[in-house]
Order: C-alpha cells, then sequence, then structure tokens
C-alpha cells in the first residue's frame, strides 16, 4: 500500500511517502524553497518524492492528512471558543482582563478559521491537480502525533502524550497504546489551555520570534533561578490531578508586564519551570493510572529538550520516547501511520536512520565542483582525513548523503569541531549569523555514553536524535567543555556504528586521535535559513560562512587563505 503523508499546511509543510507500507522519503518544502518554516502545500517535496521513488501519482492509494475537513476544523475551533465563555467570566482575574482574553480568543478564533479554509482549498486544488483528491483520508491533528509518537517508539505498549500549540480543537492528548490494540484517548486538552501557546508567549515578550525561537529560551532559563516569579506564573493554573487549566491565556499582558520588570533570564526560568511543572504533573499521574512505564512523547511543546528530560525523570517511567519530527512537521509521517494502522498494517518499529531524504545523485558532487571550478581533494579516507583536521582543532562542515528527517541535523548536514574548547562557540555563532544561549549539541559515540552521560537508560534510542538532555559527568564536563551548559546538562546525538556508519567512522577515528568520544555538532545552515539540502546550498552557505573546511561525500574543499590564517591565529592564540 502506497500513502502519502502530508503535514499540516500551515506550517512546516513537509511530504511523507509510504511504499509497500515503509516509510521510504520524507522532505520538508523548507529545504527546497529555502523559506523556513514554509507553509503552503509541499507541492515540490511531493514531486521529488514521487519522482525519486519512481512512483507517479496514480500509484498512490491514499493521501493522509492530519486536520479535520475545514467545516468541521471550524466547528471544533468555534466550539473551544464557545466553551470557553463561561469559566472565563468566572475565572479569578480582573474584569479587563477577563474581556482582553476572551476578545483576543474570538478575533483568533476568526483567523483560524479563515486559515484553514485557505489551507483546506489549496490543499484540495493541489491534490486535484494531480488526480488525488478522491484518495484523500483525514486523520485528527493529536491522532496523527500520537501514531507519530507510537509507532516509531519500538514500545510494545506505551503511554503515549501529545502536546503542541493547537489542532482540531485541542492542545494535546493523553492515549493508552499497544502493538495489538493500537490507540485508545483516554484524555483531552482542550484548547485554549495550551502549553504551545504559553511558551510561544514568553518567547515573543522577550523578544523573540514565536513559534521559532523556543529553542532559544530554554537556554537563556538555565542562567538564573525563577525565584518569587514562578509563583506569580504558575497562579495563572489551576491544576487537578490528569488535568489543568491555564487562565486568560489570551491576555499576554501579564507576561510582557514580567519582561519590563525582571532580568530576561529570570523570566524565562520562571515559565520553563512552570511548563516543566504543569507536563510533568500531568503526565504523571496517567504513568501512576495506567501503570504504564514506557512514555512516548509528540508534539511541538517536545521540542523542549529540558522538558523531556524531566519527563523521564517522573517516577515509574523506564524509557522515553520523543518522535523526531516532533512538530507539525511530523504530522505527515503521523498521518500516513495513522491511515496504516487503521488497516491494520503497521506495528510498532524503530527507525533504521534518519536520513530519509532521497541521496545525492551520482556524480552530482563532484560535477558542481568542476562547474564551480572549486579546488578539492579526493579524500582516500575520509574518516581519517576529517579527524585529522578535527584533531588539529579545524572546523568542518559536512555534507554527506540522504538528508535528515526532523529539526536536527545528525552527522549528514552538520558543522563539526572539537568540544575541547568553549570559545569556539561564540566565533561560529558570530559566523553563522546565530544567537544562541544554549552550546551546540555534542555527538558521542554510543558506547560511551554511560562515561559521558548521567541516566541515560531508557532514553537512549531518543538520544540518537537530539530530543533529550542528559547530566553530565565530571569526565565529560572536563573533556567536553563547549558541549556542556551553565547548569551542567547537554543534548547529546548518541551516534551508533550501524545506524550512522560514515559519521560513526569520523568520530572514533577522532577518539583514537585524542582520546575524546565526542565532537560537537550543529546543523549546517547560515542564520535564519533551513538547513543545507543540496551540494549548491551547502558550497553557498560554506562560502557564506567563511567557514575552514567543507567535506562534500569524498571530496574535501578548504577555504579562503585568509579565512584558514585567521582559524589557524584562534587556535594559536588558544593553546
Ligand atoms: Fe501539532
Amino acid at each position: 500500500m502506497n500513502v502519502l503523508g502530508i503535514s499540516a499546511l500551515d506550517n512546516d509543510a513537509t511530504a511523507a511517502l509510504f511504499v509497500g507500507g515503509r516509510l521510504r522519503y520524507v522532505i520538508a518544502e523548507e529545504r527546497i524553497s529555502r523559506e523556513k518554516l514554509h507553509k503552503g502545500f509541499p507541492g515540490r517535496a511531493v514531486a521529488e518524492i514521487l519522482d525519486r521513488a519512481g512512483l507517479r501519482p496514480a500509484d498512490i492509494d491514499v493521501v493522509a492528512y492530519p486536520f479535520s475537513p475545514w467545516p468541521k476544523e471550524s466547528r471544533q475551533i468555534l466550539a473551544a471558543f464557545l466553551c470557553e465563555l463561561g469559566p472565563s467570566l468566572f475565572a479569578p482575574l480582573p474584569l479587563g482582563s477577563k474581556f482582553v482574553h476572551l476578545g483576543r480568543h474570538a478575533l483568533w478564533t476568526r483567523e483560524a478559521i479563515g486559515f484553514h479554509r485557505r489551507f483546506h482549498r489549496e490543499l484540495d486544488r493541489e491534490l486535484a491537480a494531480l488526480g488525488l483528491l478522491a484518495n484523500k483520508e483525514i486523520v485528527e491533528h493529536h491522532e496523527a502525533h500520537a501514531a507519530a509518537a507510537f509507532y516509531t517508539s519500538n514500545f510494545p505498549a506505551a503511554l503515549v502524550v501529545t502536546v503542541d500549540w493547537y489542532g482540531s480543537g485541542l492542545a494535546g492528548s493523553v492515549s493508552v497504546a499497544d502493538a495489538e490494540c493500537g490507540i485508545r484517548r483516554i484524555k483531552d486538552i482542550p484548547f485554549p489551555h495550551s502549553m504551545g501557546m504559553f511558551y510561544a508567549g514568553v518567547t515573543a515578550a522577550l523578544g523573540f520570534t514565536p513559534n521559532r525561537h523556543e529553542g532559544k529560551i530554554v537556554g537563556l532559563a538555565a542562567y538564573a533561578r525563577p525565584g518569587e516569579l514562578l509563583e506569580q506564573v504558575m497562579a495563572r493554573f489551576r491544576q487537578r490531578p490528569g488535568d489543568f487549566r491555564w487562565i486568560g491565556s489570551f491576555d499576554n499582558r501579564f507576561t510582557r508586564a514580567l519582561c519590563r520588570e525582571y532580568p530576561r533570564e529570570q523570566v524565562a526560568a520562571a515559565y520553563q519551570t512552570a511548563l516543566e511543572r504543569v507536563v510533568t504533573e500531568f503526565v504523571a499521574h496517567y504513568v501512576r493510572q495506567t501503570g504504564m512505564k514506557r512514555v512516548a512523547l509528540a508534539g511541538g511543546v517536545f521540542a523542549n529538550v529540558k522538558l523531556n528530560q524531566r519527563v523521564y525523570e517522573i517516577p515509574g517511567v523506564e524509557a522515553v520516547y520523543v518522535h523526531p519530527g516532533m512538530g507539525d512537521g511530523g504530522t505527515g509521517v503521523g498521518a500516513g501511520l495513522a491511515v496504516l494502522a487503521r488497516r491494520g498494517r503497521v506495528r510498532p518499529s524503530r527507525f533504521e536512520n534518519l536520513f530519509l531524504a532521497p541521496p545525492t545523485r551520482d556524480g552530482e558532487v563532484e560535477a558542481l565542483l568542476r562547474a564551480e571550478a572549486v579546488a578539492y581533494e579526493r579524500m582516500a579516507d575520509p574518516a581519517e582525513r576529517i579527524a585529522e583536521l578535527l584533531a588539529a582543532d579545524h572546523v568542518v562542515a559536512r555534507y554527506a548523503g540522504a538528508m535528515e528527517y526532523g529539526p536536527r541535523a545528525l552527522g549528514n548536514r552538520s558543522i563539526l569541531y572539537p568540544a575541547t574548547d568553549p570559545t569556539v562557540n561564540d566565533w561560529l555563532n558570530h559566523r553563522l549569523g546565530r544567537s544562541e544561549f544554549m552550546p551546540f549539541a555534542p555527538a558521542t559515540l554510543i558506547e560511551e555514553a554511560a562515561r559521558c552521560y548521567v541516566n541515560h537508560r531508557g532514553a537512549e534510542y531518543t538520544a540518537e536524535f537530539m530530543t533529550i538532555t542528559f547530566d553530565c559527568t565530571d569526565y565529560m564536563k572536563k573533556t567536553s567543555p563547549a558541549a556542556v551548559h551553565v547548569d551542567g546538562t547537554a543534548r547529546p546525538q548518541l551516534v551508533h556504528s550501524e545506524r550512522n556508519p560514515g559519521f560513526y567512522r569520523i568520530l572514533a577515528a577522532y577518539r583514537a586521535r585524542t582520546g575524546i568520544p565526542t565532537l560537537i555538532n550543529t546543523s549546517f545552515n547560515m542564520h535564519e535559513e533551513p538547513i543545507v539540502k543540496t551540494p549548491h546550498d551547502a558550497l553557498r552557505a560554506f562560502r557564506q560562512g567563511r567557514l575552514p573546511y567543507l567535506v562534500l561525500d569524498d571530496f574535501l574543499v578548504a577555504g579562503d587563505v585568509d579565512d584558514l590564517v585567521e582559524e589557524a591565529a584562534r587556535g594559536a592564540a588558544r593553546r
């Protein structure tokens, strides 16, 4: 059975292709359009994955889409507003705040209905052009997130929790799932009690872009303690066992006032701690109630790696897994898995790896280098050559084979450098035009995990995808300080020899030279741009960032002499 999963068009539109019931290719449209978190139908991604799979649109049996049809989605949006009217009027808030909240919710309701009408019309128009409109099958939004989490978790049974901003009238859900009976919903989190909107609100109030820069707030939060602010933020929540309500959620004046009165680090710490407290107490209730020891997570809120560590630390939780495309970009994969599950064609399994874009075509890299008249070295042993450069403290941008699925670069579209020198973070942030408050993430050989990270057992699989933080050991802090945050944590990628052999060999060769099993791995992209997709994108980003070395599959390109001299001077000054 061939299924085309189209993720929600409103953010990070992504196409996923299942051939014979197995996930074959996934591409986010942003990687082709070069427009971050591309909105609208992922037409070029669909065309590319069909072409590379040798399929025509007529070969697709089902197109899966993770939102209700527009009339139903509109009713769900409207129902969320009407259900909020009574409780808001009786909420313990000043009268002005109640009216601001309801007024803004009404405005959001009108706009959301308009957005969904536009995106559904666009979806139907594009599917009709492909002759696939009659093949469309709808999956409720949180059912898609839940299917993505459970069916790629490799857990035979699990508690499945989804938390995001909004989807099909909800802001989250809890389900119990097992391989035989599938996924059974036991709890809805109604919108607007949305932890995604909660965190996006503080992101905007602190001057960053909501729905994009939430990771900066996670990093910033580690620099302060919430102090008395935590009580003020928590006073906006009403928690009961297995449930919570966020009162006055649309009145963001409260958050903006805190940002004016308190240091931004303290505000970030208060919101991060409140998020962790509300979500972990909510999840812990269902862990106790169901007796489930394994938890599978999806939804944009679980892009928060620190929150994921707290969920993992809930008493009784023995294993945790976060779907690597946890945001709405992953709902095309989830919707595809949900329609296969409806037909009994899928069971929980694990990703062999996430290199799910079609691979680079043979000869494409060398043809580009010749066309651009770029001097290059063909490496006889790429792993040894790259490790040699890294051991000499060079920064190496690596483009190799197929691109990763999801927001994280996992070695094939990565910038690598030694984790021994924290000052490189600042230098590279400057070169790439980035502002980050969390250090770049480490990639560590999986057999060295116990030497580097505390309490990682049960989370090794999810840590292959950089979706969780761990506390670091003293050894890690001493040998790889550039990867350790001020709170002593890191969000590693554990690298497995069979699932990521090319990258594993680089790490192993680096360890053989230095004794250190860890390198920094940050995504290969320029400021606010999507991760590079093609060799051409990689060459452009390499030149724009004036990086010292670029690896394109087996070819090595050195940067301008001036940049290499500057990098050598930086290394000498450090030594
Ligand atoms: Fe979502």
